[in-house]
């Protein structure tokens, strides 16, 4: 194929030359949106709209007509995969997902179920599936998963935690044990990917929220690790190597280089870090997405546009950026406050590419 029609974000992944910085954001399809509000309320809850094929499709298709990014993101979630194991996902309203059946011991690790995602998550596949017969050429699919680090926080503790005690209790006490989780999660998340860019996704993106909450050395033992275990089997096989893997763990700004280091084609950046620093450390290993702190979007349309160029002149000249959050959009957010981010980066990022 003729690299130039190919969309620009798959372009700029490949740190192929684009002629604007192509844009998504994270949780761009959320409760900020009262379209998503409105069909959210249809499905009676989360996992009943992210479980239908059809109600997902219609969400991840919502900020993609409102907005034109330049990707969709599959409407899931990261937890999908704890729940195909017979954890019990439920979101207990404004408190966040919960598990019926949280993992603390041998015997709770050994009798987890190992979920085939073709069939136990096969309504993620046929939301893709429609998703994609829906899409434009012109604006790939992002298809996901959570890093094994992340899903085992929500396993372990039973739902989300402030200060990750039962986990780092398992990490710090029996730390085998620890690892046998991660791999489990690690092998069905492989296989979770791998059904995913067969049933049409174009990209794949690893969200390792939690990763920052480890040492350095804990991170790359018990959540880094497990990421390269994840993109070398997407590298592996002849069907999967050419689609790109982000990596993006939140508050892992100081671990750029290693992260760069996995075999991954791009990696998320929070705010944290200045964009032209970042891109120093990477060099031209990897693609860059991010960086705009997601709270920007609560001051008005000449503070977004001002922050959106900071980010695109610290990025500098050249491809090799995705712009995005660094993090997901907060739900009280002015949606007029996204449509001015998209219009910002689209007036300002073209003399970049010149
Ligand atoms: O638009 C998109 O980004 C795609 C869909 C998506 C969701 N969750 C939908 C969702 C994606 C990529 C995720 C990933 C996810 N889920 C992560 C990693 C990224 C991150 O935000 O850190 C994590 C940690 C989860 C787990 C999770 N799911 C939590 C902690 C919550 C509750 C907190 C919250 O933001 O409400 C969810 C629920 C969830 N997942 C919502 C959405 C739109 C809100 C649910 C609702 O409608 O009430």
């Amino acid at each position: 194929m003729n690299t130039s029609s190919e969309p620009l974000f798959l372009r700029a992944l490949k740190r192929e030359p684009v002629e604007r910085t192509p844009v998504w954001l994270m949780r761009q399809a959320g409760r900020y949106l009262p379209e998503y509000m409105e069909v959210r309320k249809q499905a009676g809850s989360f996992m009943a709209l992210a479980s239908n094929p059809e109600l997902a499709c219609k969400v991840t298709l919502q900020p993609i007509e409102r907005f034109g990014l330049d990707a969709a993101i599959l409407f899931s979630d990261i937890l999908t995969i704890p729940d195909a194991m017979g954890l019990g996902l439920y979101f207990a309203e404004g408190e966040g997902p919960r598990f019926t059946k949280p993992v603390r011991t041998e015997a709770d690790i050994e009798s987890l179920h190992e979920p085939e995602a073709g069939k136990d998550l096969g309504y993620v596949m046929e939301a893709i599936r429609l998703i994609r017969s829906k899409l434009d050429s012109d604006t790939p699919l992002i298809g996901f998963c959570g890093s094994p680090w992340t899903v085992a926080t929500y396993m372990v503790e039973g739902g989300s935690s402030r200060n990750f005690e039962n986990i780092k209790s398992m990490l710090y006490r029996q730390p085998q044990l620890m690892h046998r989780l991660l791999i489990k999660v690690a092998n069905a998340s492989c296989d979770y990917l791998q059904a995913q860019i067969e049933a049409g996704a174009q990209a794949v993106m690893i969200f390792d929220t939690w990763g920052g909450s480890l040492s350095t050395a804990s991170y790359k033992e018990f959540s880094l690790a497990y990421m390269r275990h994840i993109v070398a089997h997407i590298k592996a096989h002849h069907n999967t190597r050419d689609t790109p893997v982000i990596l993006f763990t939140k508050g892992g700004a100081s671990w750029l280089e290693m992260i760069a280091d996995t075999g991954c084609d791009a990696v998320g950046v929070d705010w944290t870090c200045d964009l032209a620093h970042a891109r120093k450390r990477v060099g031209d290993r990897v693609a860059l997405q991010g960086n705009l702190d997601p709270g920007v979007l609560y001051g008005n349309s000449t503070v977004v546009e001002r922050e959106c160029r900071r980010v695109l002149d610290s990025f500098g000249p050249g491809s090799g950026h995705v712009f995005n959050l660094g993090h997901g959009i907060h739900p009280g957010v002015d949606p007029q406050r996204v449509a001015d981010l998209v219009a910002a980066v689209r007036q300002h990022s073209p003399a970049l590419h010149r």
